[in-house]
């Protein structure tokens, strides 16, 4: 069955995230919530939902133009317009009868063949389901998205016995290959996967720091960054929940969870956190909980409360040791609470295999998507080792379950086969299941040596003809090695390969030339190196452009600078949808200088959109570079001229790298390199001054600043063809010495050394 239009019921939180979601997957959405008492407007909760999200950050949709597929409705009006959806979300109020009335509701409105599924976080499949009829029950089940729905990856899916096969399929593969999510099946057990672990975790954090009289700050540190978990760590993460939801968790596992489970143990009052939620220091909704951002002489300052005092203190983080395998052997408090905290969470986790979930990979799945941890439980006690997490577990008491015993004699996960296959509790590998279609680099990685590599870069061979570039650097940065090996490879992949992709598993495609060493060059004055290395990433991407076979860009998270450079030399873009993408440039005081200027010029000229004659092109070019624009999304890359309408765009990220190869195996097909593009007519010096003084007007409106007037001064000389005059076409070769004559002169001034020093000190671009 197809899904070509659904209904989102409850435009809550999660209502109106999960129909922006939808509507991001290009499937038009009736948004529905009930009719408010004496309401004017029928439909304001739900116009109210879509008002909210415009203003959201970050953002729900992927561009604002995508919120025009969500139709806003109610409950009482719209019932006729529910009998043409295929797919109806339950998305209202955690209560079983008002889930129960809608669903006799939507039992009558909605076709004989429309799925309907429960958005529950916490309420049994057993109990929705009770009293339902056999044909509803057999299109019902429960899709349980997490918290901001575009963002997190995890879909939980609850499927029950009378569930038909063919609605499962039809859900996960929508799930997977449209909405992008991660789909784990999880059995119908209070908390599902995600939240059953993560509210044991969080507990089991929080009673641990009462404990060892842990500081809020240190507690963090330490389940944070060494076990791969977001900086946010456990008190930061409660603040974002919200405290006031503590409790009521607490409360609906209790009443469910069998009776010998761990968190009966493990659970009790913590009277500290009964007075925070009394003082209403819940966490960020209520203005401040464990942390909160305090003004002082006008700056923000983030304050921490003590556990002991319940007062306020600036925060400062301890600096602990990087790696949870050295916290686990360190001595002193941050050593005992990682040992106290983790080594009851992953016995909890091995001990519920089976239970919540079929095997541990599944478990590993939701935590890394729905907690956004970088490795599940199972991936840690393979990090940690399996003996030192039984004896952290078996200090407090902790039982230590099979699965737990068996990784003492073999790891987690075995990776000597073709797919990875993971243990179970009998002490026996079972293949990982995964969906068709999934090809992930980390997997050819494990089991390949590369074709080529050095410090920043490797080529791997990824089947079928098709050469992998991978940058490897730190935070992928590009740099010298990166463009030597990139040469060599377009050189092996002319002999060897058909096609080459380039693509990275990194959280980021990269964010751009190393700006340490150009930091290093600028500080002793080494213009030649600089002049040359502009030169020679030129000379690289223009290589990398004419190659006699195709190449595919295939970003995903940031790909800024050099990297939206190279996408934009390459024949074809394969972008994960979130990707964000941009000319960052004169953020630090530069022009784009490896042909970004060019692409972009030669893009907006054959681009049917804008106005004939030079000047409409420069100006949307030189606004788009001049403020440094970065794509919020894959679809809005495109608006902003980064991406081709042609290109392609992929929801999962699992599927990334398989729709990349596919679409250069395509090109591959009788390739021909491009042409060079016919030099196009700039307009020269009056197209720069007109530039200029929209410049200064910015600036006499405090929007540019005086360095602002300088980088945009050169970036307006590239653009306009430099001293041509109209009746002059330049083509790519002018177009680059353009780029590397301004880029040249920009390096050389001390308000680019000032952009370029803050920007690696502070992360921020400077507004001198
Ligand atoms: P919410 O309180 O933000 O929104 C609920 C919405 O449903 C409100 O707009 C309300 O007016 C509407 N509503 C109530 N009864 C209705 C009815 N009979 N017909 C139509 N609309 C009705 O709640 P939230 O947080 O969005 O939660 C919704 C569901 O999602 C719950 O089942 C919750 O357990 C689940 N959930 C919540 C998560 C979260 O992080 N907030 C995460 C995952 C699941």
């Amino acid at each position: 069955m197809d899904v070509k239009k659904v209904a989102v019921i409850g435009s809550g939180v999660m209502g109106s995230g999960i129909a922006a979601h939808f509507a991001n997957a290009g499937v038009p959405v009736l948004l529905l919530d009930i009719v408010p008492d004496g309401a004017e407007n029928r439909n304001a909760l739900a116009e109210g939902a879509l008002a909210r999200m415009a203003k959201a950050d970050p953002a729900p949709f992927f561009t604002p133009k995508t919120a025009r597929l969500v139709t806003p409705g109610n409950i009482e009006d719209d019932l006729a317009a529910l009998g043409e959806v295929d797919w109806a979300v339950e998305a209202i109020v955690e209560d079983p009868e008002a889930k129960h009335a809608l669903y006799a509701k939507l039992a009558g409105a909605c076709r004989a063949d429309a799925i309907v599924s429960s958005n529950t976080s916490t309420l049994p499949l057993k109990l929705l389901s009770h009293g339902m009829d056999e044909a509803f029950a057999s299109r019902f089940l429960i899709t349980h998205f997490f918290n901001p729905p575009r963002y997190m990856r995890l879909l939980e899916i609850v499927a029950g016995p009378a569930l038909r096969p063919e609605i499962l399929e039809t859900v996960s593969g929508f799930a997977d290959r449209r909405l992008g999510k991660s789909v784990v099946l999880a059995k119908d057990t209070p908390g599902f996967i995600a939240n059953r672990i993560g509210t044991f975790w969080l507990e089991a954090a929080v009673h641990a720091a009462f404990e060892l009289g842990m500081g809020v700050e240190q507690a963090d540190a330490v389940l944070s960054r060494p076990f791969g978990i977001p900086k946010t760590g456990v008190f930061g993460l409660l603040d974002l929940v919200g405290l006031d939801l503590m409790p009521k968790i607490a409360g609906g596992l209790l009443a469910t969870l069998p009776e010998e489970d761990a968190y009966r143990t493990l659970h009790r009052e913590q009277p500290f956190i009964g007075t925070m939620i009394a003082e209403g220091k819940i966490g960020r909704k209520g203005g401040g909980g464990f942390y909160r951002l305090a003004k002082s002489n006008g700056a923000r300052v983030k304050e921490a409360i003590d556990l002991t005092t319940v007062a306020y203190a600036p925060a400062t983080r301890p600096r602990v040791a990087e790696t949870a395998r050295a916290l686990f052997a360190a001595e002193g408090p941050e050593g005992a609470y990682a040992r106290k905290v983790m080594g009851a969470t992953l016995a909890y986790a091995a001990g519920l295999v089976g239970e919540i979930g079929d095997d541990a990979a599944a478990i590993d799945t939701a935590m890394r998507h729905g907690y956004n941890w970088k490795h599940g439980p199972f991936e840690l006690i393979g990090e940690i080792g399996a003996d030192a997490v039984i004896e952290a577990a078996r200090a407090d008491g902790w039982p230590v379950p099979p699965l737990l015993e068996a990784a003492r004699e073999k790891p987690p996960y075995d990776h000597s086969g073709e797919a990875p296959a993971v243990l179970m509790p009998d002490g026996a590998y079972r293949p990982v299941a995964r969906p068709e279609g999934i090809l992930l680099l980390a997997d050819i990685k494990r089991r390949s040596k590369p074709v080529a590599r050095n410090a920043s870069a490797a080529l791997w061979d990824v089947g079928d003809g098709v050469a992998c570039f991978e940058f490897t650097g730190k935070m992928n940065a590009l740099d010298r090695p990166v463009m030597e090996l990139l040469t060599q490879s377009l050189d092996h992949v002319g002999r060897r390969f058909k096609a080459m992709v380039v693509y990275n598993e990194g959280t980021n495609f990269s964010v751009g030339a190393n700006l340490g060493i150009a930091l290093f060059a600028l500080n002793i004055a080494a213009w030649d190196e600089v002049d040359k290395l502009v030169k020679d990433g030129q000379e690289a991407y223009k290589a990398l452009k004419y190659a006699p076979f195709p190449v595919v860009g295939a970003p995903s998270g940031m790909a800024l600078g050099g990297a939206c450079e190279l996408l934009l030399h390459a024949d074809a873009v394969q972008a994960h949808a979130e990707s964000y993408i941009g000319l960052v440039e004169v953020g630090v005081g530069l022009v784009p200088g490896w042909g970004g200027c060019k692409e972009m010029l030669f893009r907006a000229k054959a681009d049917k959109r804008l106005l004939k004659g030079p000047m409409p092109a420069v100006s949307r070019v030189f606004e788009t570079i001049g403020t440094a624009a970065v794509s919020k999304s894959a679809a809005h890359a495109m608006e902003l001229g980064f991406l081709r309408p042609d290109d392609g765009i992929t929801m999962n990220r699992d599927r990334l790298l398989a729709d990349a190869k596919a679409r250069a195996l395509a090109l591959a097909e009788g390739y021909r390199p491009p042409k060079a593009p016919e030099p196009i007519q700039l307009p020269g010096p009056s197209g720069r001054a007109a530039l200029s003084l929209a410049v200064d007007q910015l600036a006499a409106a405090g929007k540019a600043t005086p360095y602002d007037r300088v980088v945009t001064g050169h970036l307006a000389a590239v653009l306009t063809g430099g001293e041509t005059d109209l009746m002059d076409a330049v083509g790519e070769e002018e177009l680059l010495a353009l780029e590397r004559a301004e880029f040249a002169a920009l390096v050389r001034q001390p308000g680019t050394l000032d952009r370029v020093e803050h920007m690696l000190e502070t992360g921020k671009p400077l507004r001198n």
